[in-house]
């Protein structure tokens, strides 16, 4: 097996990680999700319609920078956003797309998360960005939320759910993980009259 091939199927595993790690932690349901890493020129993501929980190593599809097809099946309806990230930043290597219950409850509300609550979520996540609602699974979509980040690591969409990105796949997860727990905090402070 040469470097690249070893390379890819790290990439491959970690991908697939990824996922059920999201799933059991019930970040996503159902179909619900996707998540991508970058591999060189191009990026392997998970097909449509799979669900997280339950990925084998056909549910992913490797795409170009474009957004050709190069291996596998249908890719996620959610590519364009996922390219859309890795075209604006170069460093990053993976992107997580979840719907977790106390973020998609801010994002439904069009309330952002409030950072500056938490000192770990203001160091790591920094401000959140919010784009305004377009279908799931459009390029209208991929266009807002990348109009909207500027200096963020995290995006939330309008009634839909959340997107995070980071340099490496651990980063993504992480903050995933913490801007779940940081817009649980948000809520528990409201209802306490905060
Ligand atoms: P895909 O199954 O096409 O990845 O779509 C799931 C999703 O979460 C859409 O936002």
């Amino acid at each position: 097996m040469d470097k690249s091939e070893r390379s890819e199927n790290l990439v491959k595993s970690e991908l697939l990680r990824a996922c059920k790690l999201l799933y059991r932690q019930k970040l996503v349901y159902a179909t619900a999700g996707n998540v991508s890493h970058r591999c060189g020129d191009s990026i392997f993501i998970t097909a449509t319609g799979t669900s997280l929980g339950y990925v084998t190593p056909d549910s992913l599809v490797r795409l170009d920078m474009d957004g050709n097809v190069l291996e596998g099946g249908r890719p996620s309806s959610e590519y364009r956003m996922h390219l859309a990230i890795y075209n604006k930043f170069p460093k990053i290597k993976a992107v997580v797309h979840t719907h977790p219950t106390a973020a998609t409850t801010l994002a439904c509300l069009q309330t952002p998360i409030k950072t500056t609550l938490l000192a770990e979520a203001e160091l790591f996540l920094g401000e959140v960005a919010c784009a305004p609602y377009a279908d799931p699974g459009t390029a209208e979509l991929a266009e807002k939320m990348i109009y909207y980040v500027h200096g963020s690591n995290a995006c939330l969409l309008e009634s839909h759910g959340l997107v995070t990105w980071g340099a490496t796949m651990k980063e993504a997860l992480y903050r995933t993980e913490l801007a779940e727990f940081t817009a649980k905090i948000n809520i528990n402070a409201k209802s306490l009259g905060y």
